[in-house]
């Protein structure tokens, strides 16, 4: 049997502060099968940032971290591997795009030396020449029309909408198994959001990639996912396919997660729902 591409088991998460402890994740398990898109989606501050972190081993802190349970990635479990192997993986056989392209991507250098930087992790001799070509032509599947041009720019002379491309495109270069998308697009307005979407579908389509998608809006959910999990502080309250959920939701939770989306079981459009997600923010945005 082929390996799964993730598998996240019985995982849990606890900051441990000078003053308190907070456990976040509670024993939650979920798969991925190749070529997959399955989505994680909860309000905000239910854990789902810290999980795709985890899974990168991009978590930060200042509190200390308790983690328990496992985390196997095509059959090797990150317990067994080397921090070096384990950063290996990043940006070549996994990696992420984030809600904000801009900060995500490196002021400082331009487009092409950014790309230079990804594509070393895998081709350590790749040459600037190489670089070019390949940034190119990936350039042009996402729908970029003078690539050069990009290629010369530093991220802030470019709008948000071509950052994000920028971003999918680097994001996919190394040809990873399994991309992660922690809100993508969200800090854009939601034209740029749901143009991010399509253009990510499309491209993992073609490259027959598995996708962790992560989102508080289950209009995006509905549209981008095959299978979901929903999160509920920091538990795993309900998973399925993703038409069986909509269909015929079980938990408590995922009921007033679908009622509290005006029209969302009545058939609107993705534009009308993505445009109230004012039911699933709580006051303050974590990240
Ligand atoms: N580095 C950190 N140190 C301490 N607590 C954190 C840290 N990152 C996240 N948290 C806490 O973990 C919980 C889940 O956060 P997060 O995964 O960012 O939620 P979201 O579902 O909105 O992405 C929140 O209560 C948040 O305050
Ligand atoms: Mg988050």
């Amino acid at each position: 049997m082929k390996n799964l591409t993730l598998e996240i088991i019985r995982l849990s998460l606890t900051f441990e502060g000078l003053m308190e402890t907070n456990q976040v994740l509670h024993e939650i398990s979920l798969n991925i099968a190749p070529k997959e898109k399955v989505a994680l989606v909860g309000e905000s501050g239910s854990g789902k940032s810290v999980t795709a972190r985890l899974i990168l081993g991009l978590l930060q802190s200042r509190a200390k971290t308790k983690i328990q349970g496992a985390i196997r990635f095509e059959g090797q479990e990150f317990g067994w591997i080397t921090e070096k192997e384990r950063d290996q993986l990043r940006g070549t056989r996994m990696s992420m795009i984030f809600q904000d392209p801009v900060s995500a991507l490196n002021p400082v250098y331009n487009i092409e030396t950014q790309f230079h930087e990804v594509l070393r992790r895998k081709y350590p001799l790749i040459t600037r020449r190489q670089v070019r070509k390949e940034a190119i032509k990936i350039l042009e599947d996402v729908h970029i029309v003078h690539p050069e041009r990009v290629l010369k720019s530093f991220p802030f002379q470019l709008s948000g909408g071509m950052n994000q491309r920028v971003m999918i495109a680097m994001g996919l270069i190394n040809k990873p198994t399994l991309l992660i998308a922690d809100e993508p697009g969200t800090a854009l307005d939601v034209t740029v959001q749901d143009q991010t979407l399509h253009l990510m579908q499309e491209m993992v389509a073609k490259r027959e990639t598995s996708v962790f998608l992560i989102s508080h809006n289950l209009g995006v959910v509905r549209e981008f996912s095959d299978r979901l999990y929903v999160i509920y502080q920091g538990r795993i309250v309900e998973e399925g396919k993703t038409e069986d959920v909509f269909a015929d939701p079980r938990h408590p939770y995922t009921k007033a997660l679908l009622a509290a989306v005006p029209g969302i079981t009545s058939g609107n459009t993705i534009a009308d729902v993505i445009n109230d997600t004012s039911a699933f923010r709580a006051p303050k945005e974590v990240h």
